[in-house]
C-alpha cells in the first residue's frame, strides 16, 4: 500500500531530491520581492507557510529576518527542527497541526509577509480549501504585507501533459549512495487533477545494489491563472505581479509549468 505525500520516508529524501536549488538565492529574491530585503523593516517576521523541511525558514533567519515556518506533516516539521540553525540568525519557529489552530494560537499577531513557494497550494483537495487557506492568510498580513506563492500553471500542464520520468540524485549525507525517483503521473482534465505515483528507490552508489525502496503518492491540484485570480480576489488578495515562477515582470505563457503571484493584502 503506498504511503500518501510527505511521510517520513519521503521526508527522509526530500532535501536530497531537491538538492540542486539555491535555497539562499531564492530567499534572498524572495524577501527582495516582499521588500524585506538589506533591513529595510528590521523588526519584520515572515511566514512560510507550506515551509517543508524548513530550508526558506532557517535561511530568511540568516538575513536576519524572523520567520515561522507552519507545515501540515509532522514529518517534514521533524526535518526542519532537527537542522542546525546557522549563527548569527534571527528568531525561527515551526509549527505543525491545523492551520486554523496555528491561526487563533497568534492572538491577532500579523507577518510582515508570507511566502508559499514550491507550489504547497496545489497539494490541497480543492479550489475551495485552497480559498479558505488563502483566507486565513490574508487576515494575517500587517498592513503593506506581500504574500509570494508558487503554483503549478494549469494552462501549461494542458498544453505539456505531464510524463513518466525516471531521475537519479546524490545524497548529500552520504555520497555513496544514490537515490533514484521514477515518477508515474496520472492527468485528470475533467478534475484538474494529476496524480504523482514516485517510487523511490536508494541504491548503493558503488555496487547499485537496491537498500531501500517505497512508493509515496502525491496528489495535485492545479487551477489556470484566470481561476487563480478568481481566488485571490474572493480572498481579498490584490495581484501586484502575475510572473514566470523566478522571472518577476516575465508574463506567464502556456509553456511555463510553474507560475507565482505576488499579492498584496490591502
Ligand atoms: C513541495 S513541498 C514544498 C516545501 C517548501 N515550501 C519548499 O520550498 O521546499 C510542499 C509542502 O506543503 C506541505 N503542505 C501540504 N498541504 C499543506 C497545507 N494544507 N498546509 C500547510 N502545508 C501543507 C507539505 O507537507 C509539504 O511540506
Amino acid at each position: 500500500m503506498p504511503l500518501v505525500d510527505y511521510h517520513e520516508q519521503f521526508a527522509a529524501v526530500y532535501d536530497a531530491l531537491y538538492a540542486e536549488r539555491d535555497v539562499l538565492a531564492d530567499t534572498r529574491y524572495a524577501a527582495a520581492l516582499l521588500e524585506l530585503d538589506g533591513h529595510r523593516k528590521p523588526d519584520a517576521h515572515v511566514l512560510d507557510f507550506g515551509c517543508g523541511s524548513g530550508s526558506h525558514v532557517l535561511a530568511l533567519g540568516r538575513l536576519g529576518i524572523a520567520a515561522t515556518g507552519f507545515d501540515t506533516s509532522p514529518a517534514m516539521i521533524a526535518r526542519a527542527m532537527a537542522k542546525p540553525v546557522p549563527r548569527p540568525s534571527a528568531d525561527v519557529r515551526f509549527v505543525t497541526g491545523a492551520f486554523t489552530d496555528f491561526c487563533a494560537a497568534l492572538n491577532g499577531h500579523c507577518f510582515d509577509g508570507a511566502i508559499s513557494l514550491f507550489q504547497v497550494f496545489n497539494c490541497m483537495d480543492s479550489p475551495g480549501e485552497m480559498l479558505a487557506h488563502l483566507r486565513l492568510i490574508r487576515d494575517r498580513l500587517a498592513t503593506g504585507a506581500r504574500f509570494l506563492i508558487d503554483l503549478w500553471n494549469g494552462a501549461a500542464v494542458f498544453t505539456d501533459d505531464p510524463r513518466p520520468d525516471a531521475s537519479s540524485f546524490r545524497c548529500p549525507d552520504d555520497p555513496s549512495k544514490e537515490i533514484v525517483r521514477i515518477t508515474i503521473p496520472h492527468l485528470d482534465r475533467i478534475n484538474q487533477r494529476c496524480t504523482l505515483r514516485y517510487r523511490i528507490l536508494t541504491l548503493d552508489g558503488t555496487r547499485g545494489r537496491e537498500q531501500d525502496a517505497f512508493e509515496s503518492v502525491h496528489q495535485i491540484t492545479f487551477l489556470t491563472p484566470v481561476q487563480y485570480r478568481h481566488l485571490f480576489e474572493l480572498a481579498g488578495l490584490n495581484i501586484i505581479d502575475e510572473f514566470r515562477r523566478g522571472h518577476p515582470g516575465n508574463p506567464v505563457t502556456e509553456r511555463d509549468w510553474y507560475i507565482s503571484y505576488l499579492l498584496g493584502g490591502d
